[in-house]
């Protein structure tokens, strides 16, 4: 596979720069690009766009051939979020996020009264009805140009003929062991009888191989119904699992508005609820607005105070107000993403002092790897922003006996129980409450940035709720700073969620005498290593020309063009 990849590479003419990592220079080419976290995957997407799909259908293939190359987050057993925009007619966003079973309550976590991590986040109580396949689906019969199982045909062939590991996920699955090892099926497909798997070894998926088989023939139907579906519902029923052949038949990917804002000049179209990122990232934008960031410069201590005022503001608010909107009808988003209720919460800002996070709420979990987001354009200039997750890497560590997909756990992106709030970082708000068929709350973040009706940027990437400040911080990049798309994804980043009250800063990100200012002024500052995987492309503001820009912090991804 790995030859084969290099040699359509070279044998594309048109293709400006190179794929894979492209250290600090952008790949750059004319017609069309997908950007994601697996270079195979990637070449997948672009197949599909040189012979007569769309940026859709790009996205479509990618996410599919990720399902088997990308385990750790590439998924048909999870979720996720769609944006598209296409080039004539209104952008649109997809939701398909996991919703939880019919038979779940609020006090689920719970055992005993006592509220249960475990079982909030490691049990087959854990695991959502997938979202994957119905969404991709929905998406593709609304938009793509190419037959259906033409696009999960790629995927079909990677799981049954193996593809090569390299060297990164062969580190991942060593990390994810102590997890597989619960699930002898887990076990199965991702160790060679119990040893990992190197760097180089061929990693076959014929389990996997056969559900995509079933899900190119039938369409969502070979995933919701017939073998797929016993398959589930039997590993549920052995494992204490709840979700039910109802469940799986009953679920439906929605068709929403996208939340639209704009930031000096620019229009950003990004992810509504059940995605606090759209809300949380246009709020943070407004208030943004207000002050000149490129005079003062990138990452100065003055910058980076305003970014930290801003982002405890819109987390706060997101913390109290969002959740699933089918159950929440009454969420105030008009007001959150409004200009002047940014004017209203930036003259609470100080110039020179940090603001303190009310320390008698609530406190987050931390949040641990894996999601992932891919970026597509194609010579229409049609734009895709896709973000899909497992929640955890490998999810719930389950992998469905005979079916050869990994299950998701997030169910445990609901709130641990009624009133359950406290300070070791665990949230009781109604909002976001365990109820039968609803949808948790996430913060995936696929954005398209458009300028004078055309696309401009294609943004997104994992991390937990570090995702939208990841998201706030490549656009500014490439609007304040005129970074391009690689050096956006590059450049050193900064976190701050209202709770825990401190910035989290990236490991080289900032200066000791700025952190000594900081400081200073009030802000306490934790060094991080940065659980994120931005994967961006900007439309060149001269030549129309497309770059990618693919984030350097994870080992495999890649920015393919032609
Ligand atoms: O939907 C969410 O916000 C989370 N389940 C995403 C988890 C995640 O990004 C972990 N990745 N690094």
């Amino acid at each position: 596979m790995r030859i084969k990849i290099t040699l359509l590479a070279v044998a594309c003419s048109l293709v400006i720069g190179r794929p894979g990592h492209a250290g600090s220079v952008p790949v750059r080419a004319a017609n069309g690009m997908v950007v994601c976290e697996e270079a195979i995957a990637a070449q997948v997407g672009i197949e599909a766009m040189q012979t007569g799909g769309n940026a859709i259908d790009g996205a479509v293939a990618t996410a599919f051939a990720l399902a088997v190359t990308l385990p750790t987050a590439g998924n048909i057993g999870g979720g996720g979020f769609l944006i598209y925009r296409p080039a004539e007619g209104e952008p649109v966003a997809y939701d398909f996020r996991e919703t939880a079973p019919a038979a779940a309550t609020a006090d689920m976590w719970l055992n005993g009264g006592v509220y249960d991590p475990l079982r909030h986040h490691q049990s087959h109580l854990a695991v959502g009805v997938p979202g994957t396949v119905a969404g991709l689906y929905l998406a593709w019969s609304e938009n793509g140009k190419l037959p259906w199982q033409r696009l999960v045909a790629p995927a079909i062939a990677l799981a049954s003929n193996g593809f090569e590991v390299t060297d990164g996920l062969a580190r991942s699955l060593k990390q994810a062991l102590p997890r597989l090892k619960k699930y002898p099926a887990s076990m199965a497909q991702f160790t060679k009888g119990g040893t990992p798997f190197e760097a180089g070894d061929i990693l076959k998926q014929p389990d996997l191989a056969k559900t995509l088989k079933r899900i190119g023939e039938r369409g969502p139907a070979g995933f919701y119904e017939g073998e797929t579906a016993e398959l589930l519902v039997g590993e549920m029923q052995s494992g204490g699992g709840i979700i039910t052949k109802n469940d799986l038949k009953g679920y439906a990917a929605r068709k929403r508005q996208p939340i639209r804002g704009n930031y000096r000049g620019y229009e950003i179209i990004s992810m509504p609820p059940p995605s606090s990122g759209g809300v949380t990232l246009v709020e943070m934008l407004n208030i943004l607005e207000g002050y000149d960031l490129a005079e003062d410069g990138f990452s100065a201590a003055r910058n980076v105070h305003r970014y930290t005022e801003a982002m405890r503001r819109a987390y706060e608010d997101r913390a109290q107000y969002l959740g699933d909107p089918d159950v929440n009808p009454l969420m105030p988003i008009q007001k959150l993403i409004s200009k002047q209720y940014a004017q209203h919460l930036r003259n609470t800002i100080s110039e020179t002092g940090a603001s303190k996070s009310a320390p008698d709420k609530f406190d987050w979990r931390p949040e641990s790897s894996h999601t992932t987001h891919l970026s597509v354009v194609d010579s229409q200039r049609n734009a895709v922003a896709l973000t899909y997750t497992l929640e955890q890497g490998y999810g719930s560590a389950i992998v469905v006996p005979g079916a050869g997909f990994l299950l998701n756990n997030e169910m445990g992106d609901f709130n641990p129980a009624p009133g359950l709030t406290n300070d070791q970082g665990l949230i009781g708000t109604d909002p976001n409450l365990t109820a039968p068929g609803k949808r948790m709350l996430s913060s995936m973040t696929p954005t398209i940035v458009a300028k004078d009706g055309q696309p401009f940027m294609v943004t997104g990437t994992p991390g937990g709720r570090t995702i939208i400040n990841t998201v706030l911080q490549t656009i500014l990049n490439v609007v304040d700073f005129q970074m391009n798309a690689q050096e956006a994804v590059d450049a050193g980043r900064i976190h701050h969620q209202w709770l825990p009250d401190e910035i989290w800063f990236e490991q080289f990100s900032l200066s000791p005498d700025t952190v000594e200012i900081l400081q200073d002024s009030g802000h306490a500052l934790v060094e991080k290593k940065w659980p994120s995987a931005a994967q961006v492309i900007v439309v060149d503001r001269d030549h129309g020309i497309l770059e990618g820009g693919s984030d350097r912090r994870v080992p495999d991804g890649a920015a393919v063009g032609y």
